[in-house]
């Protein structure tokens, strides 16, 4: 998996030349643990407005701004400009239940120019084009195509749009975040993002940690120039600035660097998500911070779209940008220690554990949510897609492609409504690509090793070897999924909710920006 190697972000940044002439903050320097770990507001809403779908019932209505702001990132560094949702990075969390809709009136009160440069050469990004636009998307959210956040359905600053969320789906983190074609890459960096959790009732009846003891975790990495700001690098070529991955020195948790927590010596449920632009961690929880021991034993509840047949125990959780993970870790036994939070090769955060004994009432229950495994004979059409990266003769990227098509090409992947499907995901690149799927959920089916050489002469799959085995942490519903270089990586999908036009797409930011997306519709039955 190359994608997972060496350096803090996951990789080498390899963005071109003019990346390395610029001086930037060095953040491994940076004093470790003197930032206390922020917790994201709550979103309120400011009233009730009748319901579009029964306009007899009104529905709790929310009206999120999308602002530029200045926060520090860590106590040393000069504060940082972002955007983000009122104005804070990652924005206000919804707490939502499910069956109960909501709408949300998304408010651009951006700047006329963003902060980061601009690549008119990719498609949607047009010099014609606005500077500044968004669309916000619920990733994970079963919402009908209008409130969706289609990427062309942008709006500008002093402008507005309304999404009506029905929340007809089970507890789940979701995520909220810009999707503007061609520049979702850098408004994600500037900062548009955060969580939104459905709860249940089946969910309320499971005991888990909750209040003070559950804590979300929204983890992306960034790099800064000494005077703090947010560094984005520049691909060198004249007039065509867009990289092929962002990877920043520094990672942060819900928008610090190296933050600590304190907690009691008990369980507490963390929500993770992975908000990165490009970066895949191998994250573990560590009571030493040199990287010298294999993590503690947690436990894994819930992926992208809910909980898990059963709790996973694992030292090591695997997560790709877009991904989400539920995990219970156990403090008790730990009293007056100090545990990490680490990648394989960063540090993220600390955990300060009090000393003495806590009252802990919550359980780890044995089992969770039944998952029954979609049967293969249900699927009506499987396709076979290829993920492929054209590069020039230097060995740089030009441009993703999903089967071969670009985003302006016609239509091609459209499902019926209500019926099943196997997409089977070619992966013809030396990276891992985390593959979303607007609307739905699916289920991993194998990941398969595949001969590329013979592929590329015969346009057949020879597989090489029997598929690698899921981790336990993959059998749940899942909404991303990691298709690692030269697999065949398939999913199961029942196409449910809503007809209409949605988008799948690479989560990796920068390839969807330059072509790894594509539209599909889910037809009427
Ligand atoms: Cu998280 Cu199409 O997005
Ligand atoms: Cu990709």
């Amino acid at each position: 998996m190359t994608a997972l190697a060496a350096s803090p972000g996951g990789r080498a940044m390899h963005a071109g030349a003019a990346a390395l002439s610029e001086k930037l903050l060095d953040t491994s320097t940076l004093a470790r643990f003197v930032d206390p770990l922020p917790i994201p507001a709550l979103a309120r809403p400011t009233g009730t407005r009748p319901n579009p779908a029964a306009p007899a019932l009104h529905v709790p209505y929310y009206r999120i701004a999308m602002r530029q702001f200045q926060t520090k990132v860590h106590r040393d560094v000069p504060p940082t400009t972002f955007w983000g949702y009122n104005a804070s990075c990652p924005g206000p969390t919804f707490e939502a239940r499910s069956g109960k809709p909501i709408l949300v009136e998304w408010a651009n009160d951006l700047p006329q120019q963003h902060i980061f440069p601009l690549d008119h050469t990719l498609h949607g990004a047009e010099a014609d084009k606005p500077k500044v636009r968004t669309v916000v998307h619920l990733h994970g959210g079963r919402t009908g195509p209008e409130s969706d956040g289609f990427p062309e359905d942008w709006f500008v600053p002093g402008q507005s749009a309304t999404s009506y969320y029905p929340n007809q789906q089970e507890a789940a983190a979701l995520f909220y975040h810009d999707h503007a074609m061609g520049i979702t890459r850098l408004n994600a960096v500037a900062g548009l993002m955060g969580l939104y959790l459905i709860r249940d009732e089946f969910e309320d009846g499971l005991n888990l940690p909750k209040g003070p003891y559950e804590i979300p975790l929204v983890i992306f990495d960034r790099s800064f120039r000494p005077d703090g700001q947010i560094y984005y690098p520049v691909s060198g070529k004249p007039g065509a600035p867009w990289v092929s991955e962002y990877y920043g020195s520094a990672i942060l948790v819900n928008g610090k660097i190296f933050p600590y927590l304190e907690v009691e010596p008990r369980k507490y449920r963390l929500r993770l998500l992975n908000s990165s632009n490009g970066s895949f961690y191998r994250l573990s929880f560590s009571p030493d911070a040199s990287f010298a021991s294999a993590g503690m034993p947690f436990h894994q509840i819930g992926s992208e779209q809910g909980f898990l047949a059963a709790p996973a125990q694992t030292n090591l959780l695997i997560l790709g940008p877009g991904e989400r993970a539920d995990v219970i870790l156990d403090f008790s036994g730990q009293a007056g220690k100090e545990i990490y939070l680490r990648t394989n090769v960063a540090m993220v955060m600390q955990f300060r554990v009090s000393r003495g004994k806590a009252a802990d009432g919550s359980s780890l229950p044995v089992t969770l949510r039944p998952l029954p495994r979609i049967p293969q004979s249900a699927a009506v059409v499987t396709r076979e897609l290829t993920l492929a990266d054209y590069q020039n003769r230097l060995g740089r990227s030009n441009v993703m492609l999903l089967n071969g098509a670009h985003w302006n090409m016609p239509v091609t992947e459209k499902p019926v409504l209500n019926t099943t499907e196997i997409w089977s995901f070619i992966n013809l690149t030396d990276d891992s690509h985390p593959i979303h799927l607007h609307l739905v959920r699916f289920q991993i089916l194998d990941r398969r090793p595949f001969d590329l050489a013979v592929y590329q002469l015969t346009k057949k799959i020879v597989f090489t070897g029997p598929a690698v085995e899921l981790d336990a942490n993959e059998l749940g519903w899942k909404d991303t999924v990691r298709v690692d270089p030269t697999t065949v990586t398939r999913i199961i999908v029942k196409f449910e909710g809503f007809a209409g036009k949605y988008v799948w797409h690479c989560h990796l930011l920068e390839h969807e920006d330059n072509e790894m997306m594509r539209p599909y519709i889910i037809t009427p039955a």
